[in-house]
């Protein structure tokens, strides 16, 4: 049987999961792919650096130029993250013709027309399913699976640790401080937690899988983003009495004016009844609607040293037959194939709204806000005030029609400046899939 050699940059969680995974299936893999893949070099931090699996000591170096340099290492993989060393790491291997296998979401999403552009110059593949959703082969799907569809509209649950505390914010009526603060001290949410909760690690992979479906690369900037941290269990507590459940969602739309696209991520409404509000606790998943095939749903872990070890072997598997192939004879990992691609700007991006008033329980009060409103042709679904009393601020839920961003955010601000109003309006955007 054909073996291959296999360099691995980081010995960390992850590193270490693929080592333990290949010790675990190489053999089954081997049986599948007809190629033993053997581990020749493990580049370090350091020796004795924590890792949950062990990493023999005779296989690890701490000069990663030592695995891309060795000439009998034939694919490599960068498991270490960040988005300076690595990329030159990247790099360097593929300027030396040597498929490459990333987890690395940050740097991808944020130089991807770099990095697939020196694949292509080296005649080396650039692999990466194991940065968008750990275990779920949603880039495969993307890829391959989906070759012959436009992507319509994808839907996904890409963080777990919103996932997560929504998830508790919504079963205990917990506080997002109180929620968080628990998360980390159980391990599921970072120090600090910026990056998850802010959003910007979703905005990392939401790009990553709007390239791969439109066939031009989205850098971070162009997405809109917010994060989870303004959310209050009174908002949670409306939705749920409306038939909604709030979710952190990355979402992908064609706007009808191709080949334009929505890329957002933001605190979602969704109905009840969709499944995607039933994805719960770290769980992610990603919802395709494909324009030949309908939809579909991948669902899985989206983190954790095996799930992300599943994807990086099945990169593997795809690498290793680039080479015994000595072609690259499936559907390239990113293809640049749409030149005129423009991602819609936020104000321009229409959606239905849940806002969350707070005003002076009085006559008129609503006849000021529907004004307002309706100046700006906005039109006004539902009205819930739940009873309150003379004098004192009572909450006014609107759900909205469909509107764009722009005329939302300039009616909100002037209903916020109502006398009557008395805090800053709250507004969570909904989606109805349809
Ligand atoms: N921090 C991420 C999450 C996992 O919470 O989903 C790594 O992408």
């Amino acid at each position: 049987m054909q073996q291959l050699n296999l360099g691995m940059i980081g010995g960390g969680t992850v590193g270490s999961g693929v080592f333990h995974a290949l010790q675990r299936n190489g053999a089954l893999l081997a049986a599948r792919i007809g190629v033993q893949i053997n581990v020749r070099k493990v580049a370090v931090k350091a020796f004795d650096e924590p890792r949950p699996y062990t990493i023999p000591r005779k296989r690890m170096t701490t000069d990663w130029t030592e695995v891309v340099n060795d000439p009998q290492v034939q694919i490599v993989t960068e498991l270490v993250g960040g988005t300076g060393l690595a990329k030159t790491m990247i790099l360097a291997a593929l300027q030396r013709g040597k498929p490459v296998i990333t987890a690395n979401k940050a740097l991808l999403s944020q130089h991807g027309e770099e990095l697939f552009a020196a694949a292509r110059k080296s005649g080396a593949n650039l692999y990466y399913e194991a940065s968008v959703c750990g275990g779920i082969p949603i880039i495969k799907a993307l890829r391959e699976g989906f070759v012959g569809n436009r992507i319509n509209a994808l839907y996904g649950i890409v963080n777990g640790t919103c996932n997560y505390i929504l998830t508790r914010m919504k079963r205990e009526g917990a506080d997002f401080d109180v929620v968080l603060k628990d998360a980390q001290a159980q391990g599921y949410a970072e120090t600090p937690p910026d990056l998850d909760i802010d959003g910007h690690d979703a905005e990392h992979k939401t790009g990553i899988l709007a390239s791969l479906a439109h066939g031009f690369w989205v850098k971070p900037g162009q997405i809109y983003v917010e994060g989870i941290r303004h959310l209050s269990t009174l908002d949670i507590q409306y939705a749920e009495q409306l038939g909604y459940t709030i979710k952190l969602l990355g979402m992908v739309k064609r706007t009808g004016r191709a080949p334009e696209i929505q890329v957002s991520v933001y605190p979602t409404l969704v109905p009840n009844t969709h499944v995607l509000a039933n994805v719960n606790d770290v769980f992610n998943a990603v919802f395709v609607r494909g324009d030949v095939v309908g939809d579909t749903l991948f669902y899985g872990r989206g983190a954790g040293k095996d799930a992300t070890a599943s994807a990086v072997l099945s990169d593997l598997a795809d690498a290793a037959l680039d080479l015994k192939q000595a072609s690259q004879l499936r559907v390239p990992p990113f293809v640049a194939c749409e030149r005129n691609g423009r991602v819609v700007p936020r104000d321009e991006i229409v959606s239905r709204y849940f806002v969350r008033l707070s005003v002076v329980d009085k006559p008129g009060v609503l006849a000021k806000v529907s004004a307002i409103l309706g100046q700006a042709k906005i039109g006004i679904a539902s009205v819930i005030q739940p009873e309150g009393h003379k004098g004192v601020s009572v909450p006014l839920i609107l759900m909205l029609h469909a509107a764009p961003n722009g005329a939302v955010a300039r009616a909100l601000g002037k209903i916020g400046k109502l006398p009557v109003v008395k805090a800053k309006p709250v507004m969570i955007r909904v989606e109805n899939f349809d």
